[in-house]
C-alpha cells in the first residue's frame, strides 16, 4: 500500500516544526512507520543548497537564482527521500514543501507563477501532497515569535513581504480546499496539536 504525504506551511514563526515533531511523537506511540524531513534541505546535497538559500550574505541572488534552488534541492529530496518512502507505505511528514515556492517566490516576490508552476512540474515530476496543513497566523506574530531565535536571510524581509506570503497561502488554500486545510495557529503549542492530530487521525482512516 502506498503511504501518505503530508505537508506543513504557513509564514515563518507559525508553528511548523514545533508541531511536526509532535505529530512525529503521535505516529511513533501508535507504532506508524513515517519519514520527517524539510524544505529546502532534506537531504546531503538539498541542505548544501539550503545554506546557500538562507545565507544573510547572499544579499546579491537573483529571484530566478533563489527559484532555481530551490527546485534542485526539491527534485533532490523527491527522488531520494519523499517518493521512496511513499512507495515504501510510510507515512512522510515534510516542513515545507511547493506551496511556500509559489506563496514566496510567486506571490511574495512576484515572479511570473507560469514560471514557478514549471519549475515545481520539474522538481516534483507531478508528486503532490496528500495532505497540507496551512498554520495561519497574523505575519507579525509569527515574526515575533521566530525572531526570537535570531533573523536569517528570509526573515530580515520587511513585514509587508511576510503579509504577501501569508495571502498567498490563503489563496492556494481557496483554490485547493480539499488538500490544503487552514487551522488557525494562533491557539497555543497544545490546542494546535489536537487539531491537527483529529485531521490526521481522520485522514488515517480513510487511508487504512
Ligand atoms: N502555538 C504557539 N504559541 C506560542 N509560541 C509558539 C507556538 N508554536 C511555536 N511557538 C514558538 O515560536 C517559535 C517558532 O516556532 P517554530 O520554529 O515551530 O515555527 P516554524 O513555523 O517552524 O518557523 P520557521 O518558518 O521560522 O521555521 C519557537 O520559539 C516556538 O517555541
Ligand atoms: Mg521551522
Amino acid at each position: 500500500m502506498k503511504g501518505l504525504f503530508i505537508t506543513l506551511e504557513g509564514v515563518e514563526g507559525c508553528g511548523k516544526s514545533t508541531q511536526i515533531r509532535l505529530l512525529s511523537r503521535f505516529l511513533t506511540e501508535k507504532g506508524i512507520a513515517h519519514v520527517v524531513t524539510r524544505e529546502p534541505g532534506g537531504t546531503e546535497i538539498g541542505d548544501k543548497v539550503r545554506k546557500i538559500l538562507l545565507d544573510v550574505s547572499n544579499l546579491r541572488m537573483e529571484p530566478l537564482t533563489e527559484l532555481l534552488l530551490y527546485a534542485a534541492s526539491r527534485a533532490q529530496h523527491v527522488l531520494e527521500v519523499i517518493r521512496p518512502a511513499i512507495l515504501g507505505g510510510k507515512i512522510v511528514l515534510c516542513d515545507r514543501f511547493f506551496d511556500s515556492t509559489l506563496a514566496y517566490q510567486g506571490h511574495a516576490r512576484g515572479i511570473d507563477p507560469e514560471l514557478v508552476k514549471r519549475s515545481i512540474e520539474i522538481a516534483t515530476d507531478g508528486l503532490k501532497p496528500d495532505l497540507t496543513f496551512l498554520l495561519d497566523i497574523p505575519a507579525e506574530v509569527g515574526i515575533e515569535r521566530a525572531t526570537k531565535k535570531g533573523v536569517d536571510r528570509l526573515e530580515g524581509e520587511d513585514l509587508v513581504f511576510h503579509k504577501r506570503v501569508r495571502q498567498g497561502f490563503l489563496g492556494l488554500a481557496k483554490n485547493e480546499p480539499h488538500r490544503i486545510l487552514v487551522v488557525d495557529a494562533t491557539c497555543g503549542v497544545d490546542e494546535l496539536q489536537t487539531k491537527l492530530r483529529h485531521i490526521l487521525e481522520e485522514k488515517l482512516r480513510q487511508w487504512r
